[in-house]
């Protein structure tokens, strides 16, 4: 498993995952980390380790990439012999390109219960919302806006203290867990795709 990280922001589950390689227990290669915003500290932790890195510009829109962009995305993974995409808080959707060339084969975690909360800061979303559990998804990635097939999930209080801060710190820590368990469960081949159902291999 060759995977390749896109990321926007802070790079916690990127370490998560590199931790998780470094340690032994996630056997994998992290071979190229991307980004859409130039000073990003995913680039930055990148770097300090030794993981090729680069900020590749997202093009004229806000919530995806142009075209022009998506292809430099895809010919940069193709490049680095990426196997598996993995969006690790990465702030886009993907469109066609990506699904040409990684069909099936697009991770991403989100901070909430799918299909609950979809769309940006869904800790806050659920706050909001007033429900008493959230928590964490991995997923693969289709064509929506965290739509595709489950593979994971963990739950998390809403404690009456909980301010965002708070409740999407405690997500995170499921999160740094989940993210590279599940992608472990793939590397090993346990985890089967049934249409939108996700079961383990025995
Ligand atoms: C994570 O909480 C992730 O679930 C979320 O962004 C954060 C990125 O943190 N992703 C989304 O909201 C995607 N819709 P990180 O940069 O520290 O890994």
């Amino acid at each position: 498993m060759k995977i390749g990280i896109l990321g926007s922001g802070r790079g916690t589950n990127f370490e998560a995952i590199a931790d998780a390689i470094d340690r032994g227990v996630l056997k994998a290669e992290m071979v190229v980390v991307i980004s859409d915003v130039e000073n990003a500290l995913i680039l930055e932790k990148a770097k300090q380790k030794g993981i090729p890195h680069f900020y590749i510009p997202p093009g004229k829109y806000q919530t995806r990439l142009d075209p022009q962009a998506e292809k430099k995305y895809v010919t940069c993974l193709k490049e680095h012999g990426v196997t598996w995409v993995v969006l690790a808080g990465f702030m886009r959707v993907l469109k066609e390109i990506f699904f040409e060339n990684y069909s099936g084969k697009i991770l991403n975690i989100h901070p909430s219960l799918l299909p609950s909360f979809r769309g940006l800061k869904a800790w806050s979303q659920a706050l909001d919302y007033g429900v008493k559990i959230t928590g964490c998804t991995v997923h693969a990635v289709d064509g929506g806006v965290d739509t595709g097939p489950i593979i994971l999930q963990e739950a998390v209080r809403v404690e009456d203290s909980d301010n965002s801060e708070t409740l999407h710190a405690r997500i995170q820590e499921l999160e740094h867990r989940l993210y590279p368990q599940a992608l472990q469960l793939i590397a090993e081949g346990k985890v089967e795709f049934r249409g939108r159902r996700v079961v383990m291999k025995r």
